[in-house]
């Protein structure tokens, strides 16, 4: 099914921080939303989640921090529980030993609460808690921003190969175009609040249009980079 939201925007504060913005979401599709820091990337992902939730659609979110998306007086086990009731499974129905295998996170106690697991783990484990249910999209804050580059290669290898198997779309919100160089098939570039350029990303990385598309992939160093 292919996912479209229209008219999304923000005002925060009386600024409007997402000027009106559309998109469509194909099946399997593998997008990345880049721009500069400030340019309303996160705002897009939840003002997106919002919309599409309330059409009905299922979507995951991992939040930029898993901060947003752990409380630091519930244990691990609490989360997961919470995670599986709200897609409709009884507790205990998912298939958490597959998807902490898939993230590399066996490891885990799940006795424990978030700050007894590293930030990196905390973030593969919200992860996990998105991949419960197979949603039709899993939308991805910066989702290797507290990882190491060798980790955050390595997780994201698992995620492509875990979602390989599934219909699930992902969005992909980075600054790093290493990074939406190698996952994503179509780039959407923010600034200042607008959607200002999208297209595959081989064209924008090679030919890019506007001044922001221009800007990011200037940088070209993020090539060496292993993620
Ligand atoms: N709740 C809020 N109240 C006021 N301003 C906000 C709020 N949330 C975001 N903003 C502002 O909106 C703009 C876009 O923020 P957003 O977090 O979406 O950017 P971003 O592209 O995700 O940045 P980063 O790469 O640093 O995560 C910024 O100028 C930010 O200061
Ligand atoms: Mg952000």
């Amino acid at each position: 099914m292919t996912l479209k939201a229209t008219g999304l925007s923000a005002v925060r504060l009386g600024r409007t921080i997402l000027h009106p913005t559309s998109l469509e979401i194909e099946p399997r599709g593998r997008i990345g939303l880049v721009g500069v820091s400030g340019s309303g990337k996160s705002t897009l992902g939840h003002v997106l989640v919002d919309d599409l939730k309330a059409q009905g659609a299922s979507v995951a979110h991992v939040p930029q921090s898993p901060a947003e998306a752990l409380d630091p007086l519930r244990s691990m086990a609490f989360h997961w529980r919470e995670a599986e009731v709200a897609v409709g499974l009884v507790p205990g129905a998912a298939d958490q030993a597959g998807l902490f295998q898939a993230l590399r996170i066996e490891g885990g106690d799940l006795r424990k609460r978030p700050w007894g697991w590293s930030r990196g783990m905390q973030q593969r484990f919200v992860m996990a808690m998105a991949l419960i249910g197979s949603p039709d999209l899993i939308v991805l804050d910066e989702p290797t921003s507290a990882l190491d580059p060798v980790v955050a290669a390595a997780t994201m290898e698992l995620l492509s190969t875990f979602l390989d198997d599934k219909e699930t779309s992902m969005i992909l919100i980075t600054h790093d175009l290493g990074l939406a160089a190698r996952w994503v098939d179509r780039l959407m570039v923010m600034d200042a609040g607008r959607l200002v350029e999208q297209g595959r990303t081989a064209d924008i990385l090679e030919r890019p249009q506007t001044r922001s598309a221009k800007a990011l992939s200037a940088h070209r160093n993020w090539l060496a980079l292993p993620c």
